[in-house]
């Protein structure tokens, strides 16, 4: 059964100009050679209130919608600045929001890939930043894939379209994408079939 795999991209900056933004966009243009349906959602999509447990029949649209392609997602890719060492709290929040997927068919992120990329102007705050989204890849059930990417110094550096201006952030993002859109192939079929025919997208 050949399905396109949906995946989702999460960008935690709501600086213009965000370096994470680029990424996110990029990753998601890379990915559309696999025939992947991408989403992505930058910094001011995400400008959700504090997650509050219990309190779904307050949700607007837009919270609505992201947990609806949450859900859908047969992968996510988490892209987070290092704000002190750790990930950005925009999207720490938008992720806590996942909680309200526990009772799903397929609870939080279960058995989806998770990519990961961290960007920071130091090698420290990339690498604790990005074992903190591993982390979290885990607690949702998902599977962060084998190689994450730690982004500081000139590797974090995008051109003005989002392109990394360096050939090994580049190819490290290829790879750790290849490695998401494997992985989502496992669950874009399992949703195709538990999709009745003459509906699926
Ligand atoms: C509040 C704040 C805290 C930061 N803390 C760190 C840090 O602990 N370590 C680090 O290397 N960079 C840190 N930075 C730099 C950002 O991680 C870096 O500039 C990143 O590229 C920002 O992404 P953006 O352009 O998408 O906003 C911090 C930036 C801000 C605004």
């Amino acid at each position: 059964m050949n399905v396109a795999p949906k995946i989702v991209f999460l960008s935690g900056s709501l600086s213009g100009n965000s370096t994470t933004g680029g990424i996110a966009d990029w990753c998601a243009g890379h990915c559309v050679q696999y025939r992947a349906v991408t989403r992505v959602f930058r910094g001011a999509d995400l400008e959700f209130p504090f997650y509050r447990r219990g309190a779904a029949a307050d949700h607007g649209p837009e919270v609505h919608d992201y947990l609806q392609a949450m859900e859908q997602a047969d992968a996510v890719v988490l892209v987070s600045p290092a704000y002190h060492g750790a990930v950005s709290g925009l999207l720490k929040n938008a992720i806590d929001y996942v909680n309200d997927l526990a009772e799903a068919t397929r609870p939080l992120l279960d058995g989806r890939a998770i990519g990961c990329v961290a960007v920071a102007r130091g090698e420290q705050g990339a690498a604790s930043t990005l074992g903190m989204l591993r982390t979290i890849g885990h607690a949702l059930r998902g599977w962060p894939t084998p190689l994450g990417v730690a982004l500081s110094n000139e590797q974090a550096l995008v051109d003005g379209a989002g392109t990394p201006v360096t050939e090994r952030t580049r190819v490290q993002l290829q790879v750790m994408l290849g490695q998401v859109v494997s992985h989502s192939l496992i669950s874009a079929r399992r949703r195709a079939a538990r999709t009745p025919a003459g509906t699926r997208k």
